[in-house]
């Protein structure tokens, strides 16, 4: 595995491998401090691409003032040797100076989809992910780009940006990895105290509630699925909601709210934002109602 620090040594190394004639080449971009959500993409980038170039980077420009930028995990020493074991070819780990060595004047904003769930809490957040998300794919220019359903609008943003853009590279969804309890793995999860780890099982298990009773009919519209799961994460005295919603995937349209979920047009997904003292977990599920 070769680990590259700057924008040059990337495109040599890069060129060196697609010489070898090593084919289809997978980008996996992620901020770091590295679970087996991250390793699923690895995973699954493997399957499709002989050349796997992994990311890490923190990137400023998608954190609001006030976020944990400063304190978000990082551990490069543990990322490498996970990113090495699970076979990435080239690990990209800039600085910020590499990826904005100048005061940056172009962003790449999409709309509509950005000033909802995460993008209404989190304003010029998605500005931040399209801009660099765009800078990774130039750099690095791959047949495909893998991003987990963990942050799914981000995914429904992306590849809108893809399509509008005729950026030549397909968006590979993939599945959302859980701890065997339900709690959604993240980099984020090492901010919670043992009792906030234990309460924040709410957020997965009002996901699997709704879903079941929309499943067996005693939860007909997108309102009552959204009263239910506010319900469950309510007996949790330390969950502070910051939305719960029931929108279409990948449009992120209203669902009506007298039209039955199961008469919804394609999927759905049930997606949250929750904090748990002062840290913000999301978490969300895409399913198709029957
Ligand atoms: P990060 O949060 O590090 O996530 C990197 C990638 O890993 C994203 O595609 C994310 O959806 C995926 N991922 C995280 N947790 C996952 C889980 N439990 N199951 C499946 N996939 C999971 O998302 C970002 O970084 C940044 O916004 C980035 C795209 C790198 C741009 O800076």
């Amino acid at each position: 595995m070769k680990v590259v620090r700057t924008v040059e040594q990337l495109r040599e190394s890069l060129g060196q491998l697609r010489s070898e004639g090593r084919g289809p080449v997978g980008l996996v971009p992620t901020m770091g401090f590295l679970h087996e959500g991250h390793a699923s993409l690895l995973r699954r980038a493997k399957e499709t691409c002989g050349i796997v170039v992994m990311s890490i980077f923190v990137n400023p420009i998608q954190f609001g003032p006030g976020e944990d930028y400063e304190s978000y995990p990082r551990d490069e020493i543990r990322d490498l040797a996970l990113a090495e074991s699970r076979g990435a070819d080239i690990v990209f780990i800039p600085l910020a100076q590499e990826m904005y060595p100048k005061p940056t004047r172009t962003k790449i904003k999409v709309s509509g989809l950005t000033d909802k769930l995460c993008g209404a809490s989190r304003p010029g957040h998605f500005d931040g992910v399209t801009t660099v998300v765009t800078k990774l794919i130039n750099m690095v220019q791959p047949d495909y780009a893998f991003f987990g359903l963990k942050d799914a609008q981000q995914v429904a943003v992306l590849s809108q940006m893809v399509e509008d853009l005729n950026m030549n590279v397909t968006i590979v969804p993939c599945p959302l990895i859980r701890e065997s309890d339900g709690l959604a793995l993240s980099s984020r999860n090492v901010y919670l105290s043992a009792e906030e780890r234990r309460q924040a099982l709410v957020l997965s298990r009002s996901l699997r509630e709704a879903r079941a009773a929309i499943e067996d009919g005693r939860v007909v519209t997108a309102s009552e699925a959204r009263e239910l799961i506010v319900s469950v994460i309510s007996e949790s005295p330390l969950a502070d909601i910051d939305y719960a919603d029931i929108l279409s995937f990948p449009a992120l349209e209203p669902i009506a709210a007298d039209l039955p979920l199961t008469r919804a047009e394609g999927e759905i997904i049930m997606a949250l934002a929750v904090r748990f003292g002062r840290t913000r977990l999301i978490d969300n599920i895409v399913f198709t109602p029957k």
